[in-house]
């Protein structure tokens, strides 16, 4: 627990200073994708990224360890002075979102597949999803897309395996392509038009994705979004760093820090990734 932190009735309060780095953490290293739109949109904000690689994937456990995954995550990023947090993650979102807000009195930002959006524009009016399990079984999820896709159809696939190949730095493989390939073939034969990227980790996988399907097929994810969101919500809070200095990124992983680091191959923004125990 931090040291600017009081524990009253059962729920932690936090004083919190501008400067304090926004806490962002994923089951591994695919919630990069999260940090980078953040960290592009923020540019002043200083972060901190877990990568719980060594628990990766959560999307086979159940509700009650990816809730305790999450808490162990949350107070690290605690320890480490984070002023808010950002659960870069879908599966950590939609099972254990609701145990961090009561629990922890700061903001807690979470992303969840963007069905919404696929809704409103799909013509096909068949839109697919490819998410892993934990999240699709969710009832965060399942109220979501039920409410807002009543008169559409929604190909809901688990993305099997593809979590624990992005871990192994496997992304550009023959083994990757014929994964994926048989998971979008019956979306393809069902006509989507929108692909909801439902997982941190696949967007990287977005150009393998684009060689398979045809171009009038839109790929949506999320992380845009949460950034926007996170900015929003730094805004409301009075938390935005006022310091016009370029942020500070420290990226810790608890697996193997060179996938942490190949998967930042082409990334332009300046960070540190070290090892770290939690
Ligand atoms: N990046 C996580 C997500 O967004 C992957 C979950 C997993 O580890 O299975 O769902």
């Amino acid at each position: 627990m931090s040291s600017h932190c009081f524990f009253i009735f059962g729920i932690n309060y936090y004083v919190i200073m501008q400067d304090q780095p926004i806490g962002i953490f994923d089951s591994g290293v695919g919630g990069t994708t999260i940090w980078k739109e953040i960290a592009s949109l923020l540019p002043y904000e200083n972060t901190i990224f877990l990568a719980d690689s060594k628990y990766a994937p959560y999307g086979k456990r159940s509700k009650e360890e990816i809730t305790a995954l999450s808490i162990k995550n949350t107070e690290k990023l605690l320890d480490l002075n984070c002023k808010i947090i950002v659960v870069a993650c879908n599966t950590a979102t939609t099972n254990a979102i609701k145990t961090l807000r009561s629990t922890y009195n700061i903001p807690i930002i979470g992303i969840e597949p963007a069905i919404k959006p696929a809704a409103i524009y799909t013509k096909t009016k068949k839109v697919g999803v490819l998410a892993t399990k934990g999240t699709l079984s969710s009832e965060l999820f399942v109220k979501t897309s039920d409410l807002y896709t009543q008169n559409i159809e929604v190909l809901e696939v688990i993305g099997t395996g593809l979590v624990e190949l992005i871990e192994k730095g496997k992304i550009d493989t023959d083994e990757m392509y014929t994964l994926l390939h048989s998971y979008i073939t019956p979306m393809l034969n069902k006509n989507i038009d929108h692909l909801v990227l439902g997982c941190t980790h696949y967007p990287y996988l977005i150009p393998l994705l684009k060689k398979m399907l045809p171009n009038e097929i839109t790929i949506i994810d999320s992380g845009e979004a949460v950034a926007r969101q996170t900015k929003a919500v730094l805004i409301a809070n009075n938390f935005l760093n006022p310091n016009p200095k370029i942020g500070k990124h420290t990226l810790y992983t608890n697996g193997n820090v060179d996938i942490l680091k190949n998967i930042l191959h082409e990334n332009t923004i300046t960070y540190t990734a070290k090892t770290l125990d939690f």
